[in-house]
């Protein structure tokens, strides 16, 4: 998304300025052209040279520093820029930006420029409770700015408080959030989307169980582009290693049981449900709550299995008028003809699926390949993407086919 597209960093006197050089590192790594702007007050605490050795960019510091006589620096940089972020911003930036001051640089540039422009304040606790403070920020965002509150932790004053500017990496993440959320101009808006994600764990002992090598990873990359396509997006995931996409609500289960219960519970005010999950077919009947001991018998150990609840059939029995109900089916052998019978025994909207025996795609790994089978018989092939952009071409291939509206 960062490919070619300006990115402006603004600069200003803060302790946190010397951050500002890591999130410089992640929209230049990203292929972002980034400039970098500073008040005179933030060279104080970062030099300049960072940054201009970071983005192969000089550092606009001095407004009447005009060495191109057919540009105005300010203006040039304002009209070319993409995205715009003060980083961090201080209380008196943030005071100039409430009220059109333009004595700098860094403020004449962010009066000038037309494009987003996103604030992350970092300063003392007080000073960001103040009242005056309070008041510039409420009106940056009744401007339209995008203000990224600041994190609670220890700040530079020796003691805990609101008012630490966030880590570089989450600043990047919800900058790239709501950029992408611009580019793909919302269409699930409105819709509250309910995933399931990961393998379940069906415990035989307190240190064993029955699983399967769902990573969880083509859920999450579902739940992330169904947020960036502008839905309300809530995870039911067995896993707690994938990091959990920014604005997505998650619950965490293990067994297919408590995915069930939670899921059932979720399900009446959810507009779509996805069902990614690798579900276990069968529990362990008697579940020991001490480690069992190897058998002393040449017979070996048995265990008794029942089956767990089919969740996606119970969804697909009783979902009520407008409710779109989507499974996955994971297949070796006959991959289509098991999942139109899977389509049709679990009145699922759509079956998607996916050929498990071709270890390239699939169960843990970063890229996929999969076919929509729509309830009325049309049949979508999606090639072979990261998870990632597959995610997105499903999303799009399920308002295409008006499987949502
Ligand atoms: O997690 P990754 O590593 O990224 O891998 C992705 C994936 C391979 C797990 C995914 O693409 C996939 O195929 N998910 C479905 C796996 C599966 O259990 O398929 P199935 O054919 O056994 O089940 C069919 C459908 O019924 C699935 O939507 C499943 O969630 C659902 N089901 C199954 C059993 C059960 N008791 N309840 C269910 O709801």
């Amino acid at each position: 998304m960062w490919k070619g597209k300006n990115v402006t960093v603004f600069v200003t006197g803060g302790i946190a300025a010397f951050k500002a050089a890591t999130l410089v590192r992640l929209f230049v790594k990203a292929g972002a052209n980034v400039e970098v702007a500073m008040t005179k007050s933030a060279c104080e605490f970062i030099t300049p040279l960072t940054f201009q050795v970071l983005t192969k960019n000089k550092v606009h510091i001095d407004t009447f520093d005009e060495d191109e006589a057919n540009k105005v620096q300010h203006i040039h940089l304002a009209d070319q820029t993409d995205v715009a972020i003060v980083v961090p911003a201080t209380a008196n930036t943030i005071a100039k930006m409430a009220n059109g001051i333009a004595d700098n640089f860094v403020t004449s540039t962010l009066l000038a420029t037309t494009a987003p422009i996103y604030v992350v304040p970092a300063m003392n606790e007080h000073m960001w409770e103040n009242p005056a403070t309070v008041r510039n920020v409420k009106q940056l965002v009744e401007d339209g700015k995008s203000v990224i509150e600041p994190a609670t932790g220890f700040l530079a004053e020796g003691y805990d408080g609101k008012g630490r500017l966030p880590e570089p990496e989450e600043i990047f993440e919800q900058v790239t959030f709501f950029e992408s959320r611009r580019e793909y101009k919302s269409p699930l808006e409105g819709k509250t989307i309910l995933i399931t994600a990961g393998g379940t764990k069906e415990r035989i002992d307190p240190v064993r169980y029955i699983s399967n090598d769902s990573s969880g990873k083509m859920g999450y990359a579902l739940a992330k582009a169904a947020s960036i396509l502008g839905a309300k997006v809530q995870l039911v995931s067995t896993t707690k290693q994938l990091k959990v996409p920014y604005g997505v609500q998650v619950t965490y289960v293990e067994s297919a049981l408590e995915m069930h219960d939670a899921v059932t519970q979720l399900f009446p005010k959810t507009d779509i449900a996805v069902m990614v999950a690798a579900v276990s077919d069968y529990y362990v009947a008697k579940r020991s709550n001490q480690k069992i001991k190897k058998q002393q018998n040449e017979s070996g150990l048995m265990l008794e299995l029942l089956e767990n609840p089919d969740i996606l059939k119970k969804l697909g029995h009783s979902k009520r008028e407008g409710q779109v109900v989507i499974g996955f089916a994971a297949e070796t052998t006959n991959v289509l003809e098991y999942a139109k019978a899977k389509l049709e025994k679990k009145k699922a909207d759509v079956i998607i699926a996916n050929d498990v025996s071709n270890s390239r795609i699939g169960f843990n790994s970063d890229h996929h390949q999969v076919t929509l089978l729509t309830k009325d018989g049309h049949i979508v092939n999606l090639p072979e993407k990261s998870k990632e952009e597959l995610a997105l071409n499903i999303w799009e291939s399920l308002l295409e086919e008006k499987i949502i509206h």
